[in-house]
């Protein structure tokens, strides 16, 4: 799924839907830089980096993108994943799962003026000559995974992008919404949580599309020609997706907490499934169903919500307009199957201490080509890389552990399953995790990460090439982010590692404002489009796998854990005055002050652990150099709090976690902060105790 990210236009779009996302990406003023040299590699990183090939990369992503592989569909897909794995010189095998899921088995929708004439839609996708897999008789219909089936015919409302301002804003404008079908906008907030806010407010049936100001200035409109002659969105591109409520919680729905083997007991999932149809559709087949609200309700720009307004020439009225009726079918076949994941292992000299890497496999379409098989081919790229250190009879400190993860598109599935299956040693053993998903939709890097993790992240940056260039990913990156590191929030597979106290790290990269418009869960995001417009020669591919590479190596093999606990309490205190600004901004009156004393006693453990570390490194005491580890190992597993937040025990680690309204983006402090917003004081004291306790947790498991 991967939260979609384009820089600038959407970073915009995103900050004003939302202003309380704690999106924390302030634009400073852009100051001339001095371009930072290269730094040199060691023979080990050389051989590393210079495994890495073009070649094979476009080998790998031709495979992936040339065969169905949505999830529980393709097990001879996991298993080559883990013969190109054996053949590097891992040990590799198949774990599956037995899961919930729903597969698409046909769908309509009929709008029906108040003359009575009749508009079709045509729900499905171009055939393109020009890129072949569109054309595969296997290909996948467009549909929401985990869409309920249902038959229904009702007026209708354009709810903007259905977050649940949209909904009071169109309750204080008077619109009546029980009983009537919703037509929203993607963008802002996880699809999944558009449909639970429609189904909430007594609506019956959900319509998405995508809007071509999404695009920013890459349109047709502007002069752009469409895919596959230009870089513009093709006019019927989809958007597929999942509709469960992510932020509930993520996995099977029907195991919460536990691992879906066959025989597992099992709830009905309704608490993280919406029970009203929906399906998505594109911008050419939503503009006629928009066009007939216009002049009826309140006009778009009088309803005055940022995102509500989009690129097409219609009003984005509210709505309904009487007698116009749309009519919406959609059935689909739910089964209980297995899913694969393919796991590699290297063992490493000290068994207590993990690295796991991971990607999902699975994709809504054949291609895949950016989501998620960049990343596919990244790992299997990476893996190749390692083979030739363990060719020279290399053995890494610490185990490394490989992941490609089938079920992600439906909800996190295969991550979710195994480290519910095997959280017992991963919180004994796992050190970080590292996740790739969508590794090239553009030449733009982008990394969040938690913050121990910030250091190595930005360091490992300055030894890399961007894309057979002479500048380091480190300049590329900085010019667009000012050097920060991002908030992991949700939507791709770190998220059940972060809220089991595992510190993670996510890296891609991205399109930005002057960039081909990249098909997201479309057809068109296929080898053609990849080799074509998004990263023509692999070379965004190179890089990411380079880097991935370079930081995997880094975290497996020096003597030191390269952590920075430090910068933990460093971002700790900005969080903290971000929720100073949300007190203020809400008028609560709360008192922070354990919050204050608790973060103030973590930067003291953080300055002791790091002086420990170079008082042991300059002594060679291996004995308490092996401490220092298992501090850096643990000390993340402090900000678990038993019990979750408020509504969603799925979410347990209380420094941050995604919004309950977002599902994607990140809120810092989320136990206290979202408590706050919904003015609940009583909450919010006790999430200040709770967050207060675990800051303290952490900071003890780093004491001397
Ligand atoms: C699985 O994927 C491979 C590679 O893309 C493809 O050749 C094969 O046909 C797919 N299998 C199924 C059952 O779709
Ligand atoms: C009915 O209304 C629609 C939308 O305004 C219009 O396109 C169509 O031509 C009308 N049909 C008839 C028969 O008047
Ligand atoms: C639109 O909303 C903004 C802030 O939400 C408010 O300041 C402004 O007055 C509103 N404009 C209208 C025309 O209602
Ligand atoms: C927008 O729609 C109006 C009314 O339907 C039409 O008159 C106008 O030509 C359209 N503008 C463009 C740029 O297509
Ligand atoms: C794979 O397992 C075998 C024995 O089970 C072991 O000897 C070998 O070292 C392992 N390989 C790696 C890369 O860990
Ligand atoms: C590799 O590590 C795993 C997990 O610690 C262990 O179960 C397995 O026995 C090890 N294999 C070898 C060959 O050491
Ligand atoms: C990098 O390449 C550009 C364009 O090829 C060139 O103008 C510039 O001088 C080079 N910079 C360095 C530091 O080599
Ligand atoms: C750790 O990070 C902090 C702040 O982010 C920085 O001030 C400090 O110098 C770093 N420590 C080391 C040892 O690099
Ligand atoms: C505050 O939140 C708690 C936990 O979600 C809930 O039980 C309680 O009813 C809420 N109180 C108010 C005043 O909304
Ligand atoms: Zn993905």
């Amino acid at each position: 799924m991967h939260n979609l990210r384009l820089l600038g236009v959407v970073a915009l779009l995103l900050a004003g839907a939302s202003p309380c996302q704690h999106e924390r990406r302030e634009r400073r003023p852009h100051i001339k830089r001095q371009a930072v040299p290269q730094t040199p590699l060691t023979v080990e990183e050389n051989t590393l980096v210079g495994s890495v090939s073009t070649t094979t990369l476009d080998q790998w992503s031709y495979y992936y993108t040339h065969g169905a592989h949505l999830a529980g569909k393709n097990l001879s897909m996991a298993q080559w994943t883990a013969d190109r794995w054996t053949e590097s010189g891992w040990n590799s095998s198949i774990v599956s799962y037995d899961v919930f899921i729903n597969y698409p088995v046909s769908k309509s929708l009929t709008l029906t003026y108040s003359n009575g004439s009749v508009f079709q839609p045509a729900l499905e996708e171009a055939v393109l000559e020009a890129d072949e897999t569109t054309s595969y008789p296997d290909r996948i219909p467009t549909f929401n995974g985990y869409s309920a089936s249902g038959n229904v015919e009702a007026e209708y409302v354009y709810v903007g992008r259905g977050q649940q301002v949209d909904f009071e804003r169109l309750k204080a404008l008077g619109v009546s919404l029980e009983g009537k079908i919703a037509i929203a906008r993607y963008g802002g907030p996880f699809r999944g949580l558009k449909v639970k806010n429609a189904q909430e407010n007594g609506m019956i049936g959900v319509i998405l599309f995508t809007d071509t100001a999404d695009d920013g200035k890459i349109t047709e409109a502007n002069g752009y020609a469409a895919y596959p002659d230009g870089p513009a969105r093709n006019p019927t591109t989809v958007q597929r997706g999942s509709v469960q409520f992510l932020s509930t919680y993520p996995g099977d729905p029907t195991t919460p907490g536990y691992p879906s083997k066959e025989g597992s007991p099992r709830t009905d999932g309704s608490a993280a499934l919406p029970h009203i149809p929906s399906i998505p559709i594109s911008w050419l087949d939503a503009k006629p169903i928009l066009a007939a609200l216009d002049g009826h309700g309140t006009a778009g720009d009088l309803v005055n919500r940022s995102g509500w307004v989009g690129a097409l020439n219609v009003s984005y009225s509210t709505g309904p307009a009487p007698g116009a009726r749309l009519s919406l079918s959609n059935v689909m076949e739910e089964t209980i199957t297995p899913i694969w994941d393919a796991i590699a292992v290297i063992n490493g000299t000290n068994a207590d201490e993990t690295i796991v890497i991971g990607n999902h496999r699975d994709a809504w379409i054949v291609g895949g080509a950016a989501d998620p098989n960049s990343g596919t081919a990244v790992i299997v790229e990476l893996a190749k890389a390692f083979g030739k250190l363990l060719e020279q009879g290399w053995k890494p400190k610490r185990n490394i552990v490989l992941g490609s993860w089938d079920g992600e598109e439906y909800g996190l599935l295969g991550s979710t399953e195994f480290v519910e299956e095997y959280i017992p040693w991963l919180t004994d053993t796992a050190v970080s995790y590292l996740n790739v998903d969508i590794a090239a939709s553009g030449p733009h890097p982008s990394v969040d990460a938690t913050p121990e993790l910030h250091q190595v992240a930005i360091e490992t940056m300055k030894k890399i090439s961007w894309m057979d260039t002479n500048r380091t990913m480190y300049d590329v990156w900085y010019e667009d982010t000012d050097g920060e590191v991002g908030v992991l929030g949700s939507g791709s597979d770190y998220t059940a590692f972060v809220h089991n106290g595992i510190g993670s790290l996510d890296i891609g990269s991205n399109p930005g404002a002057e960039s081909p418009v990249y098909p997201y869960h479309s057809n068109f995001d296929s080898y053609h489009w990849m080799t074509n417009f998004g990263d023509p020669g692999f070379l965004a591919h190179k890089s990411i796998a380079q880097y991935l590479t370079l930081l995997a190596y880094s975290l497996a093999d020096t003597d030191v854990i390269p952590f920075n606990v430090s910068n933990f309490g460093v971002q700790m205190n900005s969080y903290y005055d971000d929720l100073l600004s949300t007190v203020k901004s809400t008028s609560s009156s709360v008192e922070t002050g354990p919050l204050r004393l608790a973060i103030d006693d973590f930067t003291q453990s953080a300055l002791q652990v790091q002086q420990q570390e170079e008082q042991a490194v300059a002594s060679g005491d291996a004995a308490t150099l092996s401490l220092v580890n298992s501090k850096y190992r643990d000390f993340q597993r402090g900000f678990i709090s038993q019990g979750g937040l408020p509504g969603r025990e799925f979410f347990r680690h209380l420094i941050f976690a995604p919004g309950s309204d977002t599902g994607y983006a990140p809120v810092t402090f989320p136990g206290i902060t979202e408590a706050l917003q919904a003015g609940n004081v009583s909450t919010a004291t006790e999430f200040i105790t709770k967050t207060a306790a675990a800051i303290k947790v952490a900071s003890d498991i780093l004491k001397i």
